[in-house]
């Protein structure tokens, strides 16, 4: 196996991911989808069978030990993930079902409570749909206006833009992704955040294609609200969490009701606990947050820096060697990228792309990739994505390059 890295055992690192090994087709597997999920490691699936099998019970309601057993691992998840995005307290995250969840949780509470006719939330045009619905139905309730800020070809956000329409004031929402899902651009959150509270506006980000692979603190980024989902990071699916500030959560009103978020309930009316279960009704799932644990963990011990350099490396060599195949063009050549390849090929669709990819044993994702807007912009229905983890080597662009010169020959 060739590697770009020594910065850490590849082979190794592989070996945690029961998927890895099989083969498709006939061929090895070429995982190369983890934009839209990343495969787990061991770790992180023993730590969700030993919260099923050993440490079932349900959390805050019980007084027996093994309900205890599973409060504790629950309360501990989230001290986990505070302390990796570097919130200011634990109460800061709210646990939810991914991002998704996340935004709508920022959207139908924060939003209906403080948007009002007129005003704006700006949302990057290049937006994934779980950071534009949930805006525009909180917009039909309240009156506001949802506005996106334009991007470049490349595509890069026009900051110059959002600065003078944030000049001309009602903006009270500033939504952005840090990475985009379907070009790799890494986005100047940072600097969108100072410019956001410099008018006196709001930000959220959408960390879903970042939390893997970019430095996460939501303090230096200045983050208002910042939305996590788990199976973007090697945990499970319907996990997930929001980041909010503290003093923003503690103003806002809960947007779901039910069990463990409540303080009192009589028919008269109901009062709320605190933060964080006032948005956390119901049985949460303790399994899945448990497992987005672990799977922080994971990372962290694995090395967050050397994972970085190591996609970044995989990254800038697989371009190359794309671009080397007749008729192919990447979508997506903004200055700073994270480990997403996006590309079109001359006379074959993504989806014909995808399925003889796939016969070569490789997974790749086609289509739009939930960012509709973005692909008009870019003026292409939909691509081919190539994206990376941790996991991925060059043996991976190997195959990917092989399949892409076959469907170069089948199309020409
Ligand atoms: N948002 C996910 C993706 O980019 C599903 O594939």
């Amino acid at each position: 196996m060739r590697t770009v890295t020594t910065l850490y055992d590849l082979r190794a690192v592989r070996a945690e991911f029961p998927a890895l090994g099989q083969e498709v087709h006939g061929r090895r597997l070429a995982y190369l989808d983890s934009a839209a999920t990343t495969q787990r490691p061991r770790a992180v699936i023993d730590a969700v069978a030993r919260m099923m099998g050993e440490d079932n019970a349900n959390v805050h309601r019980g007084v027996h030990a093994l309900s205890q057993r599973a409060t504790d691992a629950y309360d501990q998840a989230r001290s986990t993930v505070a302390r990796f995005v570097n919130a200011a307290r634990d109460e800061e995250v709210v646990f939810a079902k991914g991002c998704t969840e996340a935004v709508n949780l920022v959207a139908h509470s924060w939003g209906r409570a403080n948007l009002r006719p007129g005003e704006a939330v700006l949302l990057s045009a290049m937006e994934h749909h779980a950071n534009i619905v949930p805006w525009q139905m909180v917009a039909e309730a309240t009156g506001a206006q949802v506005e996106p800020i334009p991007v470049t070809d490349e595509p890069t956000l026009d900051l110059d833009w959002l600065e003078i329409r944030l000049r001309q004031g009602g903006v009270k929402m500033v939504g952005v992704k840090h990475v985009c899902n379907a070009t790799g651009t890494v986005n100047p959150v940072g600097e969108m955040a100072r410019l956001a509270h410099q008018h006196g506006a709001l930000i959220l980000v959408d960390g879903a294609q970042a939390l893997a692979h970019e430095p996460v603190d939501v303090q230096a980024l200045g983050a208002d609200f910042y939305a996590m989902s788990a199976h973007k990071v090697y945990g499970p699916m319907g996990a997930g969490a929001l980041y909010g500030r503290h003093d923003l959560l503690k103003a806002m009103p809960p947007w779901q009701g039910g069990g463990d978020m409540i303080r009192t309930v009589s028919f008269e009316g109901s009062t709320f606990g605190g933060l964080p279960n006032k948005f956390e009704p119901g049985t949460p799932n303790v399994p899945g947050v448990v497992g987005f644990a672990a799977a922080l963990d994971w990372l962290v011990a694995t090395g967050l820096q050397a994972v970085r350099e190591h996609e970044e490396g995989l990254r800038r060599q697989a371009t190359q060697r794309l671009e080397a195949v007749h008729g192919l063009r990447i979508v997506g050549t903004a200055p700073g990228k994270a480990g997403v390849l996006s590309f079109v090929m001359e006379q074959a669709h993504p989806h014909d792309v995808g399925t003889i990819l796939d016969l070569h044993g490789v997974a790749v994702r086609t289509g739009h990739h939930c960012c509709m807007p973005l692909m008009d912009r870019l003026g292409v229905p939909a691509t081919t994505r190539a994206s990376l983890a941790a996991y991925s080597g060059e043996d991976d662009i190997d195959q990917l390059v092989e399949g892409l010169e076959h469907v170069a020959r089948v199309f020409a």
